[in-house]
């Protein structure tokens, strides 16, 4: 008998204001056709004035729970990806425990940027396969739009705002690859590569300072490390792409995920995209893409799902679960 960690239930939220390229056109020096060629996106979503990462990601997890038909203390853990924490401390975990009004279990954040959903699973994964937890809520969530440098047009026109949330719940399998749930992780970080994509404020400045980003170097290092996880996380499952139901990828950029799929050798149709809606929402990015998947009918229970992401550090992973 083998505990796997299984997706109980799925949701997300997004704020309501929506951003489209157009209007982007009105401040920043850019095209809606640049945008679209470059990146894929079409408009993004941005939070409310006074609207905090907390926020949304007590929305996403609200919807995740009833969606799996639960309570907030039917919860073990909460493990919640974000870079946009609303405070340096407490953790945006602990808000969204205490606005669920769950009073016990523990929560605390998990900060790998974009990459920080893939590191989150793999965290509760390990969390219910040695038995500390019975149900973990993993969530992933951003306010990436007040990191940005409105005069910087290489960046301020990809990131959105947005929160997507699953529930895991243990249960048995058989220790094949035909059990539903969490079947491998790859976890991967290069701390060299910092300067490609960091905030430049924190602790050592005192502000919170705004992304900066090498766009091209990134470009490169995604598109030979996404794929690379995926297959290590593929092979420790003992499974291949031939078995892929549906990659669900980190979106940052259309391009990245075509590339990436290519040399996966899996098509196109077989590929969540919600970047042209969402933009890059960091974190949040793969929980969205699970839940819109799930809504829209494509992932369905059994099929095999392989979530692969980048990010700032570098930071890099995958997970191979089947729904
Ligand atoms: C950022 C990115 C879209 C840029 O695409 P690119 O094809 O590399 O574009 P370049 O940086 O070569 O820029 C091409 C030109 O467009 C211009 N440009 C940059 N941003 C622009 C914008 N928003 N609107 C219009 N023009 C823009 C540049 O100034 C440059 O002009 P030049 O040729 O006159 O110097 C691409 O590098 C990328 O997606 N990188 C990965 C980023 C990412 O996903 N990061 C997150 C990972 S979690």
């Amino acid at each position: 008998m083998t505990i796997r960690a299984v997706v109980r239930g799925v949701g997300h939220y997004l704020p309501d204001r929506v951003v489209p390229n157009s209007e982007l056109e009105a401040t920043v020096e850019t095209t809606d056709e640049w945008i679209r060629t470059r990146s894929g996106i079409e408009r993004r979503h941005f939070a409310a004035e006074g609207q905090t990462t907390s926020d949304l990601a007590t929305r996403a997890a609200r919807a995740a729970l009833a969606d799996a038909g639960l309570a907030p203390d039917d919860i073990d853990a909460i493990i919640l990806a974000t870079s946009t924490a609303d405070l340096t401390f407490p953790s945006a975990a602990t808000m969204v425990q205490a606005a669920l009004g769950m009073t016990r279990g523990f929560a605390f954040d998990v900060q790998a940027v974009c990459a920080g959903f893939v590191f989150a699973l793999a965290n509760a994964d390990a969390l219910i396969r040695s038995g500390q937890a019975r149900r973990v809520l993993v969530i992933g969530a951003e306010t990436f739009s007040r990191l940005m440098d409105w005069s910087d047009r290489t960046t301020c026109v990809l990131f959105g705002d947005g929160a997507g949330a699953v529930v895991l719940e243990a249960a048995e399998g058989a220790g094949t690859s035909a059990d539903r749930g969490i079947l491998a992780t790859d976890l991967n970080s290069d701390g060299r590569y910092r300067d490609l994509l960091y905030v430049d404020g924190g602790a050592s400045t005192g502000t919170t300072g705004h992304l900066r980003m090498q766009g091209k170097e990134v470009f490169r290092h995604a598109v030979e490390k996404l794929a690379q996880t995926a297959h290590a996380a593929l092979d420790k499952a003992g499974l291949t792409s031939a078995d892929v139901d549906w990659i669900v990828p980190h979106q940052a950029n259309l391009r990245i995920i075509t590339a990436t799929a290519q040399r996966m050798q899996v098509p196109m149709d077989r590929v969540v995209l919600t970047v042209q809606d969402h933009g890059n929402t960091s974190a949040a990015s793969i929980p969205l893409a699970l839940s819109v998947g799930k809504a829209r009918g494509q992932i369905k229970p059994g099929d095999l799902v392989v979530t692969e992401a980048i990010g700032g550090g570098l930071a890099w992973g995958s997970v191979v679960l089947r729904w």
